[in-house]
């Protein structure tokens, strides 16, 4: 180790730091006021308005459309079709990596989905782009499309990125021959559509050989890249800015196809171009949750221990792209169970590509499973929570591996404590409230893993003492700005108010990708990194230099903080970093710093973020009607950055997994294929009426090996666990285990 890295030995000192501290949004201000700019407030000079045409059928071929018509309509510039779309550097169907989808950009007549893009108009208003796109009136031959899972399934190569499809541990069957019972149930989840409240939205203009782009993004380096790839450009010449997200949930981190047919459009017209999204445009061609069906099969001996556990999704995808929700894999970390198998199988049908959508795989598995471990409890004769920490895994099951830390058990403990779970009765349908309305309560446990990739970022001491930041990282409304700058400011040793930190655009840093709940572990320990290391050039110079007083403290350290480098064993003897910098005549003194996942640490260990949510709801039993009157969710994810912004993902969280237990599901019409509910009025989301009594427990973690700042990840949790304990609770209330969701009146009444 050189002398220049002992001078900031970890763990790092925390006085005074602004890491742990419950600061409110550093962006709230503009976001309340108005003044935050989000993509489609941009309105370059001479720019024009696009609008997609989305396909009104899921399956056959346009026939006509009547351009001339539309081109002659008042402001109509261009119409796009297969006809004259321009040419790309790269074939749109090519994906390099797994993070990225196949697209067909105006490639064909062929419709492959309800809502593909068949058509750009481009005009001088938005509303005469839309009048023009009527005027097209499309004609089809239409084939019957399949959107259910009931096709001939297909066994696929791997689900997700690098996960295999299948996986085996222990003797499966001996595990079900040796079950004193064997539970088996088949639970189905719906199609769901990331519904952000910013839709997609580009402006793209083209200047030379530079292309400069708005467009919301979790992933500015992943984007600009496939852009560059796509239209044969270089990626220091495209221009990304992404500095707010009106929400994300998986569906901005890969370039869609409606962003690139923008990017065409402003190619093909030589004009800027704006293209956003209408609500209903936003259900086909940018991604969604896959519907799933799953069998779980459980299997427990006389005293309630699992002896094994098959876990098996069938997953639909599109017919020419494959994302199948990865469903099965939760119960590979949960239980401990000598023997287990999961897989999954795919269904090709006529829908556009599933994607990402918030803990995609463990949400909709995890409500599957832990409606599964429930109906197993009851099976034992045994309280559901105790029936959890009977068969509670000490390590990982599928690897055998120790966890990096596993503070479940004080979940389970401090969540079932505030909510008051031992006073549960042990039978369905035994409390009511004074109204008569049945009360059932019900609880789950949450897993989410903790992920990391890879991240860079710039740190800047100035002669001022103040310091810059850089990182091209993205605040979704998560609050990650927030969190940066309170990590930034830790690792400079600078209040937060003197550290400016600068994000969300791709002429920075690239700071990784804010998707997998990854992000403030990838970007804050870069930022951490980056930190440290212009601390340790600012030491350099002063403790090399006699007229500091820091002089010689090279073998014993210096810390930073308040802007001041101090001895280690001696506080009185310290120098400002202004004074350090104006010594050495700099103006400013930069570091760079790189973080990615340890990967002797993942062969070592098993990282998982845990938590157990408990609900209570009460259903009329005359109407079927089900509020949740309570949830309670206590969760351990490692260090907590800021208190306040990680509560609030996890009550957003769980405010999804009450929208995935009741709420969401998307419609297709069988005969066409078109989703028949593709509106906020009919796609049912939560509303403020519909959430009360949510509480989140941040219970305490320290987790030594995650990374070195201890950073496990909340982004996702919050939504598995919480479905699956409201499907446990209106099982206890109504003794109606429901296994389709979401659980509506009809299956309860
Ligand atoms: Mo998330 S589904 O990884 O944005």
């Amino acid at each position: 180790m050189s002398e220049i890295a002992q001078l900031t030995p970890g763990p790092r000192q925390r006085h005074g730091s602004s890491i742990g501290q419950p600061l409110t949004r550093a962006d709230g201000r503009l976001k309340v006021t108005g003044a935050a700019i989000y993509a489609a407030d941009n309105h370059p000079d001479g720019l024009l308005h696009a609008v997609i045409v989305p396909a009104k059928i899921a399956r056959g071929r346009v026939t006509s459309l009547d351009v001339a018509a539309a081109r002659a309509h008042q402001g109509v510039v261009e119409v796009m079709t297969p006809e004259n779309r321009p040419p790309l550097a790269m074939d749109p169907y090519e994906k390099s990596n797994p993070l990225m989808f196949r697209m067909h950009l105006l490639s064909d007549a062929t419709v492959r989905y309800a809502g593909e893009p068949i058509a750009v108009v481009i005009a001088e208003t938005l509303e005469a782009a839309k009048e023009g796109a009527a005027l097209l009136a499309p004609r089809y031959e239409a084939e019957t499309p399949e959107v259910t899972l009931d096709a001939e399934p297909y066994t696929p190569e791997a689900v997700g990125p690098g996960q295999p499809a299948e996986a085996t541990k222990g003797d499966v069957d001996a595990g079900f021959a040796a079950a004193a019972q064997v539970i088996e149930a088949v639970y189905e989840t719906p199609p769901q559509y990331h519904n952000a409240m910013e839709p997609h939205a580009i402006v793209a203009r083209f200047d030379g050989d530079s292309l400069f782009l708005d467009m919301p993004t979790q992933g500015l380096a992943m984007s600009r890249m496939r852009i560059a790839g796509l239209f044969g450009l270089t990626p220091e010449n495209i221009h990304i800015r992404s500095p707010f997200l009106g929400g994300g949930f998986g569906s901005k981190g890969s370039v869609s196809s409606p962003e690139a047919l923008g990017i065409l459009a402003a190619q093909l017209t030589g004009r800027p171009i704006k293209l956003v999204l209408a609500r209903e445009e936003m259900f086909g061609p940018v991604g969604h949750r896959g519907q799933t069906r799953q069998t779980v099969r459980l299997g427990i001996d006389a005293e309630g221990a699992l002896t094994a556990l098959d876990h098996l999704t069938r997953a639909a995808t599109s017919r020419f792209d494959e994302f199948l929700e990865p469903s099965s894999g939760v119960g590979q970390s949960l239980y401990n169970v000598p023997a287990l198998h999961t897989a999954h199988e795919g269904v090709r049908i006529d829908i556009g590509t599933p994607s990402f959508m918030r803990a995609p795989g463990e949400a909709s598995g995890s409500i599957a499973l832990e409606s599964a471990i429930d109906e197993a409890a009851y099976a034992a004769g045994m309280d559901p929570l105790a029936f959890r920490l009977k068969n509670y895994a000490e390590v990982e099951p599928i690897s055998g591996k120790p966890f990096s830390s596993k503070a479940l058990k004080e979940c389970y403990r401090e969540g079932a404590e505030r909510f008051g779970w031992s006073d549960r009765p042990l039978q369905p349908r035994q409390m009511r409230d004074p109204s008569g309305r049945l009360l059932g309560w019900g609880m789950a446990t949450a897993i989410f893993p903790a992920l990391m990739f890879q991240g860079n970022a710039r740190a800047v001491i100035r002669r001022d003492g103040t310091g810059v930041m850089e990182a091209g990282a993205h605040d979704m409304g998560q609050g990650a700005w927030t969190a940066f700058a309170q990590i930034a400011a830790d690792s400079l040793g600078l209040p937060v108010e003197a550290v400016d930190f600068r994000s969300g655009t791709s002429d920075l840093p690239d700071a990784g990708l804010a998707g997998g709940s990854s992000h403030t572990a990838t970007a804050g320990n870069a930022i951490h990194r980056a930190g440290a290391a212009v601390i340790d050039k600012l030491a350099s110079l002063a403790v090399a230099n006699e007229r500091s007083p820091l002089f010689g403290a090279g073998n014993v350290g210096v810390v930073a903080r308040e802007g001041r480098l101090t001895r280690r064993d001696d506080e009185t003897a310290s120098e400002s970093f202004a004074d350090i910098l104006t010594r050495a005549g700099l103006d400013e003194i930069a570091a760079e710093g790189q973080a990615a996942s340890d990967a002797a640490a993942q062969e070592a260990y098993a990282m998982h973020a845990h938590g157990a949510v408990f609900a209570e709801v009460a259903v009329d039993p005359e109407l079927g009607q089900i509020r949740v009157n309570r949830l309670v969710g206590a969760f351990a994810a490692g260090r907590v950055i800021n208190p306040r912004m990680v509560e609030s993902q996890y009550l957003g969280g769980m405010i999804w997994g009450l929208s995935f237990a009741l709420h969401e599901k998307a419609v297709h019409d069988r005969r066409t294929g078109r989703i028949v509910n593709a509106n906020f009025a009919e796609y049912r989301v939560p509303v403020n009426a519909d959430i009360q009594g949510l509480e989140a427990i941040l219970v305490p973690e320290e987790d030594p090996h995650v990374n070195p700042l201890g950073i496990k990840g909340v982004g996702e949790i919050g939504i598995t666990g919480t479905g699956a304990a409201l499907a446990n609770a209106i099982f206890h209330a109504t003794g109606k285990r429901v296994r389709s969701f979401p659980i509506g009146l009809a299956e309860v009444m």
